[in-house]
């Protein structure tokens, strides 16, 4: 690799350093320290992931400065935001950071989380893409869960920075995290070449589910891998389940209980008709068949007409005339 890409990497190395000796070692990392105990973290968890503390206080020039970084480097790390005065201002402060490593390991961005409560301010804020980052290209933990993903015979796909935490920390540590959007073209090539299968668990949430939609709807065309989806209750997301029903049972949850996605479609669909309608009752018989036309062996799809069929009370030959009419529509 070039030397600037050397010296990026040696910039955030000591700034993720800094700042996991702030949170573990000074009482400028106190409170965030508390928070994260609070939230269940251990110590052995918070190094793992070197995961560190922001003060308020204008700390990292400084510190960078004195390395030997030039100020030009220093600017194409993103670790800055805009000069005051000609004077570069840390971009993180006051906040919990998460290093965000590269397939090899090297940490190439943070995201910070707020100790605020105000809704007002954003809840975790990226470093923004740099020479070392790009986004659609990285995937939060892959380099540490890779092991686990070839190990366990499947990826999972989490939400947040917190889910992955807590999942490995409970055993289970083929967690990703694609920080925040749908996985790209770029993360699904990555994990294509891991593994087979993908498993999608999100928070138990409308947004959540409504990702898991999506996400489903945008990666069926494009990639090889077998999907399925692990729903949590409402109004959960992994590291709330884990605290509230511990490792094991999470353990368990995405090991024994993961469902097809026509399994996760008749669920999804379901929530979104008064099923008391008959109109509705219909609406969603066409919606699930739809989806059914879709499958590709004929096992699959007779599975979910059967289930379709005692749940109406329906002839299985009527829904069956009713698919090859979509099948031959769609042609
Ligand atoms: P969530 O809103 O579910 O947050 O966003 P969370 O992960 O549960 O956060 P905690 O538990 O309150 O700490 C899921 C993910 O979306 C991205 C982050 O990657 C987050 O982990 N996100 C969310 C942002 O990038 N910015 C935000 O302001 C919020
Ligand atoms: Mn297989
Ligand atoms: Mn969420
Ligand atoms: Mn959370
Ligand atoms: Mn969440």
């Amino acid at each position: 690799v070039d030397s600037e890409t050397n010296q990026l990497r040696r910039a955030y190395s000591e700034a993720a350093q800094l700042f996991h000796h702030i949170l573990l070692n000074t009482q400028l990392g106190e409170s965030a320290l508390a928070y994260l105990q609070d939230r269940g973290l251990t110590t052995e968890t918070i190094e793992k992931f070197q995961l560190g503390f922001a003060p308020q206080r204008e700390i990292l020039v400084a510190f960078l400065s004195e390395k030997g970084f030039s100020q030009q480097l220093l600017i194409k790390t993103g670790l800055f935001a805009d000069k005051e005065n000609g004077v570069l201002r840390q971009r993180f402060r006051g906040r919990v950071l998460f290093p965000i490593r590269d397939a090899q390991g090297y940490v190439v961005a943070f995201s910070g989380r707020t100790l605020s409560q105000d809704p007002k301010v954003p809840k975790y804020l990226n470093s923004p893409e740099t020479k070392l980052f790009n986004k659609r290209r990285i995937l939060f933990n892959f380099d540490l869960a890779k092991s686990a993903i070839r190990q366990n015979g499947f990826a999972l796909l989490l939400e947040g920075f917190m889910d992955v935490l807590s999942a490995y920390q409970a055993g289970v540590q083929n967690g990703i995290a694609s920080m925040g959007t749908s996985l790209t073209n770029e993360q699904v090539y990555l994990l294509e070449r891991t593994t087979e299968h993908l498993c999608l668990c999100y928070d138990g949430d409308k947004p959540g589910q409504n990702a898991i939609a999506r996400a489903l709807k945008l990666l069926q065309p494009v990639t090889r891998l077998k999907l399925n989806v692990v729903l949590l209750p409402e109004k959960q997301d992994p590291d709330e389940y884990i605290q509230k029903n511990g490792g094991q049972a999470f353990k368990n949850l995405v090991t024994k209980k993961q469902q097809t996605k026509m399994s996760f479609w008749m669920t999804y669909l379901a929530t979104r008709h008064n099923l008391e309608n008959e109109n509705e009752q219909l609406a969603y018989i066409s919606e699930v068949l739809e989806k059914i036309a879709q499958l590709t062996e004929p096992i699959e799809r007779d599975l979910y007409l059967n289930q379709l069929a005692k749940r109406f009370s329906l002839e299985k030959s009527s829904l069956t005339k009713q698919l090859h009419l979509l099948i031959r529509q769609q042609k």
